[in-house]
C-alpha cells in the first residue's frame, strides 16, 4: 500500500502545479484533490434529500410544433449553434483519432501490455460512442431546424465552436440525468425553499430566471402552484437542447449518450469514462410547461422595454451574474424589473471572465446592490459548495464556493 502512494508522487505533484497554476488564473473557487484511497470510491449521496415535485407524468404532452416568432431576428445566434453541433462528430473523432497516434508510438511490448489490460480496446469504443451521440447532435439539430423553421445548409461555412456543444452536453448531465441529482440536491432546495417563505401562495407570482442554461430549475419552479417562470438565455445550443429535452420525450430515460467518452485524463476507474448517461430523469408536469415562458435574447436587451419595469416578485440568478461584461448593468436590469417588494435570489461563483469590466468580491457585490437600491438580507446569506456539471468520478474536482444571498427590494 505504501509503495502505490509512493510511486503516486510524481503524478501529485504534476497535479499539484495544474492546481496551483489554474488558482493563480481563477481565482474565486476552491479545488480539492480526490487521492484513490483504495476504498470503494461511491458516487456521493445528496447530503439534502432532493425530491423532485413531479417524477411522472401521466401524459406524453404533444411536441410544441409552433414556429417561434425569434426567427428570423436571432438568426444568426441559432445557425451559430448548429454548426458548432454539425461539428460534433468530427471533432470528437479528430480528438480520439490524435490520442490512437499517441499511442502507436508506445513500443510493440508496451502495446502487448496495453493489449492485455484492455486500453487499447477504448479507441474503438470511444469512437461507437461518438456514433451514438453524434445521432443525438443530429437529432437536436432537426429538431431546432423544424421549430424555428431555419433550412438545413444555412449554416454553412460559420465556425464550428467544439467547447460550446461540450458545455450544452455537460448542461444536460447536470439538469436532465440523475447524475445531476447531487450537484441539484446542493443548489436547488434552497432556492425553492426562500421562493416560497418570501412569496408565499396567496394568488400567482411571477419569477424571472436569466440566463436559465437547460431549464431545469425554471420547471421545478413552476411546479409551484400559481408560480409563473419566464426564463431567459441567449445561447442556442442550451437553448436547442431545452427544446429537445422537452419535447422530443415520451418516457422518462428515452435518450441515451456518452458525455465522458473524451475524458481520459483524471479517471479513477477505467470505464467510467464510457458510462452512458441517460435522459430525462424528470418530465415537468403539464403545469410546470405551461407556465415557464422562454425569452430568448440578451438580458439587457430583452428586458430593456418599459414594459417590464416592475414586472416580477422575484428574479432568481444561479451561475449567471459573473458571466457578463458589466455585472451593474445586471444588477441594475434585475432591481428595475422586480416590483418594489420583491425579492431577489442570488446563487453563484464570483468567477469573472477577462472580459469583465470589473471583478468583484462578494462583499463589494452586496455593496453595489445597497447602492442600488436593495436591502441586503444578511441572515439569509450563506455558503454553499458544490461542483458545476462535472463527471461524477473524476480525480480532480473544482468545487465552487458559492454564496446565497436574498435581496430584498423596498
Ligand atoms: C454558467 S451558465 C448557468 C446556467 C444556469 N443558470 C445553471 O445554473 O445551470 C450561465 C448562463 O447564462 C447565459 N447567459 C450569459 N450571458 C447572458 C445574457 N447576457 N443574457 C442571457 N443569458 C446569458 C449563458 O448562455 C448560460 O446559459
Amino acid at each position: 500500500m505504501l509503495r502505490s502512494y509512493v510511486r503516486l508522487i510524481p503524478a501529485l505533484a504534476i497535479t499539484g502545479a495544474i492546481v496551483y497554476s489554474i488558482l493563480q488564473l481563477e481565482g474565486p473557487f476552491t479545488i480539492q484533490l480526490v487521492i484513490p484511497s483504495g476504498i470503494n470510491v461511491s458516487y456521493p449521496q445528496p447530503q439534502i434529500q432532493y425530491v423532485p415535485q413531479q417524477q411522472v407524468v401521466p401524459e406524453y404532452q404533444a411536441p410544441l410544433q409552433r414556429k417561434l416568432p425569434s426567427y428570423p431576428p436571432h438568426q444568426k445566434p441559432i445557425l451559430d449553434a448548429i454548426a458548432a453541433f454539425n461539428g460534433y462528430e468530427e471533432t470528437a473523432r479528430r480528438f480520439i483519432a490524435k490520442k490512437d497516434s499517441k499511442y502507436a508510438k508506445a513500443n510493440p511490448r508496451q502495446q502487448a501490455m496495453m493489449r492485455d489490460i484492455g486500453y487499447e480496446a477504448h479507441f474503438d469504443r470511444a469512437q461507437k460512442e461518438i456514433t451514438v451521440n453524434a445521432q443525438l447532435v443530429r437529432d437536436i439539430v432537426a429538431y431546432g431546424q423544424d421549430l424555428y423553421g431555419v433550412r438545413a445548409g444555412d449554416e454553412d461555412g460559420l465556425d464550428e465552436n467544439y467547447g460550446i456543444v461540450d458545455e450544452a452536453l455537460g448542461h444536460l448531465v447536470r439538469d436532465w440525468s440523475d447524475f445531476g441529482v447531487t450537484e441539484r440536491s446542493q443548489i436547488f432546495p434552497p432556492i425553492l425553499k426562500a421562493l416560497q417563505e418570501h412569496l408565499g401562495h396567496d394568488g400567482k407570482k411571477k419569477i424571472l430566471l436569466p440566463g436559465f442554461g437547460l431549464g431545469r430549475l425554471a420547471h421545478e419552479v413552476a411546479e409551484i402552484k400559481d408560480y409563473q417562470v419566464t426564463a431567459n438565455d441567449l445561447d442556442y445550443n442550451g437553448i436547442l437542447s431545452y427544446h429537445y429535452v422537452l419535447n422530443r420525450t415520451k418516457e422518462l430515460f428515452d435518450h441515451q449518450f456518452y458525455p465522458f467518452n473524451l475524458d481520459w485524463t483524471q479517471q479513477l476507474f477505467t470505464n467510467t469514462r464510457f458510462q452512458g448517461v441517460k435522459f430525462p430523469d424528470y418530465k415537468p408536469s403539464p403545469h410546470s410547461r405551461a407556465n415557464v415562458k422562454l425569452m430568448e435574447g440578451d438580458f439587457m436587451e430583452v428586458f430593456a422595454p418599459e414594459e417590464y419595469i416592475e414586472k416580477y416578485d422575484a428574479v432568481v440568478s444561479l451561475f449567471f451574474i459573473d458571466v457578463g461584461e458589466n455585472v451593474v448593468d445586471f444588477l441594475e436590469m434585475i432591481h428595475r424589473v422586480l416590483k418594489p417588494g420583491g425579492i431577489w435570489i442570488n446563487l453563484g461563483p464570483l468567477k469573472w471572465g477577462g472580459f469583465a469590466h470589473m471583478q468583484l468580491s462578494a462583499e463589494e457585490v452586496l455593496q453595489v446592490a445597497d447602492k442600488i437600491g436593495f436591502d441586503v438580507n444578511h441572515d439569509s446569506r450563506q455558503s454553499i459548495e458544490t461542483q458545476y456539471a462535472r463527471q461524477p468520478h473524476s480525480l480532480i474536482k473544482f468545487v465552487y464556493g458559492m454564496s446565497f444571498v436574498i435581496l430584498a427590494f423596498d
